[in-house]
């Protein structure tokens, strides 16, 4: 079948569908992807339209043209609206907005990572729950280069993947870090010359679209509420999607898959 691309509202955010993977795709090339209002604006109804989507069991995130994923926030607006007050409180809500957003999506989300992956683009990326980059990527955190406040909810994002000497290595000295860094220091889970980069991730995406949709996703949602303040998890969430697991169709197919030694087919119910 053919993809079917989703109308996001502004052609800045593309989406797809091909089979049981989505593709988002931050598209402005021109300005190395840098993550605009239009783009911000538009992401929750898509990753919401994604999430609520049956048919969808993986989302790949990545950037338009192999220069970059996204150079982070687009700078030019920072004038209008990161410097009063009121337009901060605006853009913080926006991107609080967004934040959760991300945090409600239950699917998968890999980051295909190309070329440049900066501030709210690594932002981006870190709300994924697998980084993979091409070799010739540079990520960083530029916002001490920018006189900018780094909200605490960035900060504890990186913190989840990197050890605090790292995180405040990255942040003080606002330095771009090569892909070969990143993956010593856990931003990103694998790196592959830039050729192969699509079809390994494309490959891993197949490959957790094949299996049970119902494990992956109590798979993700016990790993985020580990990563949250004990305080704040919701553990029966966690119990519930495991029980539905077990109660599962999907969990009798894997075990008949098994006896009869061919792979399983699943449905997610
Ligand atoms: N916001 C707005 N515009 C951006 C941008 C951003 N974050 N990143 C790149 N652009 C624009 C540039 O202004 C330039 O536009 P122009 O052609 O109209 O002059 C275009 O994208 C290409 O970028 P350019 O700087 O010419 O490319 P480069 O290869 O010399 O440098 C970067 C690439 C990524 C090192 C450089 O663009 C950069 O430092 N960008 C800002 C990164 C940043 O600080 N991000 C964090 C924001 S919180």
């Amino acid at each position: 079948m053919p993809p079917s691309s989703i109308d996001t509202g502004t052609d800045k955010l593309l989406a797809e569908v091909a089979g049981h993977v989505a593709t988002v795709t931050f598209n402005n090339p021109a300005k190395l992807n840098a993550l605009s209002r239009d783009m911000r604006a538009a992401l929750p109804d898509l990753l919401k339209t994604l999430n609520d989507d049956a048919d969808v069991r993986v989302i790949v995130v990545t950037g338009a043209g192999d220069r970059a994923f996204a150079s982070g926030a687009d700078i030019s607006e920072f004038g209008d609206q990161r410097t009063s007050p009121e337009a901060r409180a605006s853009y913080d809500h926006d991107q609080a907005g967004l934040v959760g957003a991300w945090a409600e999506v239950d699917k998968p989300v890999i980051a295909m990572i190309r070329g440049y992956c900066l501030g709210g683009g690594l932002l981006t990326a870190l709300q994924s729950d697998i980084r993979v980059a091409s070799e010739d990527s540079l990520l960083g955190i530029p916002a001490a280069r920018l006189g900018l406040g780094y909200g605490f909810g960035g900060v504890t994002a990186l913190l989840n993947l990197v050890n605090p000497a790292t995180a405040a290595e990255i942040l003080f000295s606002a330095r771009r870090f090569t892909a070969a860094d990143a993956l010593r220091m856990g931003l990103v889970n694998q790196v592959v010359p830039a050729d192969r980069l699509r079809d390994t991730v494309y490959d891993l995406a197949d490959g957790i679209a094949r299996n049970a949709p119902l494990t992956v996703a109590a798979a993700k949602s016990a790993i985020r509420a580990a990563a949250q303040p004990p305080q704040q998890r919701d553990l029966a969430r966690v119990q519930a999607q495991i029980e539905a697991c077990f109660r599962s169709a999907d969990y009798l197919e894997g075990q008949r898959a098994f006896a009869e030694k061919r792979p399983p087919e699943f449905t997610g119910r």
